[in-house]
């Protein structure tokens, strides 16, 4: 498959910013007009001063390394919702191309295609949730960029068949798997395919199962020649020094994160069995994410009554097939418990 030619032509063509930092990191540095006399506030250890490395040579090398892929396949956004962004805007010519989505699905793919005027194509999943591919081959032609899967799905919580995703892969478009829950799935990640298919994204974020969603900070796994173009469309220096910082930090940490991980999935589990008793829930949704999709007899009155008491929760009722549905993040026991008590208090 050839990836160069699903690129933008003007993309193709761009001459990228080329920034201070992209050469010297070191030495007398009166090239970037930053302040040489330091900063008014300070982070022990950290120059904030200085323009932060473009490249985030040590981080991608540490995600690298991590997903057992190569430096070249590691790119890094503010969240992922700027990867999600920067795919659209490196693929999809406004007015012109288009892309696929499999929903009910996170909506922020949806918004991206739209600020570019990218047209969106919806391909609904399945009842049990699962993509309908005979469907999303009829919906895809040569203008079919981007193809969005999201594995755990958000806000169904399952995850996809990758038999699925990877008969998707045999179109001319790219595939993007996000992959946001997949912490919280007992099933291994999509990235080594990454080394097959030279059209998967793989998208991953620290802001789940990390537990770093006000840090910013996502990535995705690809072949080269997608990373070369994130790379070349991305600000100059998108990840703060604070971010690498905190980011560095965190990925060392991966047996506390597996110890969460665990605790919240035994919450998930028990939070699961607790609803499945409420006279207001009708279906319980398997989940292998940090949340759960619950159908409830009247989601409007229930989220009213939640939020009256201060619990939030997402009501999801407008989206296709998720009629009555509420979207429940996992809580601490605590948070859990007051989400049951009070629903019972109510109803039972
Ligand atoms: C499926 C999915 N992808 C991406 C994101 C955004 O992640 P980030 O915080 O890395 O921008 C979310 C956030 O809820 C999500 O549900």
């Amino acid at each position: 498959m050839n990836i160069e030619s699903l690129v933008r032509e003007n993309i193709r063509a761009l001459k990228p910013y080329r920034s201070a930092r992209q050469d010297y990191l070191t030495g007398v540095l009166l090239d970037a007009n930053e302040n040489s006399f330091g900063s008014v506030v300070t982070a022990e250890n950290l120059t904030l001063n200085r323009y932060p490395d473009p490249y985030q040579r040590e981080v991608r090398t540490i995600l690298a390394a991590m997903n057992d892929v190569a430096l070249e396949n590691v790119f890094i956004g503010v969240g992922s919702d700027e990867v999600i962004d920067l795919i659209v805007r490196v693929f999809c010519e406004p007015k012109w191309d288009s892309i696929v989505l499999l929903e009910p699905t996170y909506g922020m793919y949806r918004v991206a295609a739209s600020i570019q005027d990218v047209d969106v194509r919806s391909c609904l999943l399945t009842e049990d949730f699962q993509i309908n591919t005979g469907e999303v081959k009829r919906k895809v032609d040569a203008s079919t960029k981007l193809i969005f899967c999201c594995s755990p799905n958000n806000p169904t919580g399952n995850l996809l068949r990758v038999e699925d995703i990877l008969a998707l892969c045999d179109l001319n478009s790219i595939v993007i798997v996000d992959e946001a829950y997949i912490d919280f799935a007992k099933t291994e990640s999509l990235v080594k395919m990454v080394l097959d298919y030279p059209n998967l994204v793989v998208l991953r974020t620290l802001s789940k199962a990390w537990g770093l969603a006000g840090v910013r900070f996502g990535y995705c796994i690809a072949d080269p020649v997608i990373i070369s173009y994130l790379m070349k469309v991305k600000s100059p220096y998108n990840i703060s020094a604070l971010t690498s910082r905190m980011t560095l930090q965190a990925l060392s940490k991966g047996v506390e994160v597996r110890q969460t991980v665990d605790a919240i999935i035994q919450e998930r589990e028990w939070l699961s069995g607790e609803l499945n008793k409420l006279l207001c829930v009708k279906e319980v949704f398997h989940s292998d994410a940090n949340f759960i999709l619950v159908r409830c007899t009247d989601a409007g009155a229930l989220y009213k009554l939640l939020a009256g008491k201060g619990i939030i929760v997402r009501n999801r009722s407008s989206e296709p097939l998720l009629e009555n549905c509420l979207r429940i993040t996992v809580g601490t026991h605590r948070e859990n418990e007051m989400l049951i008590n009070t629903v019972k208090e109510y109803y039972e």
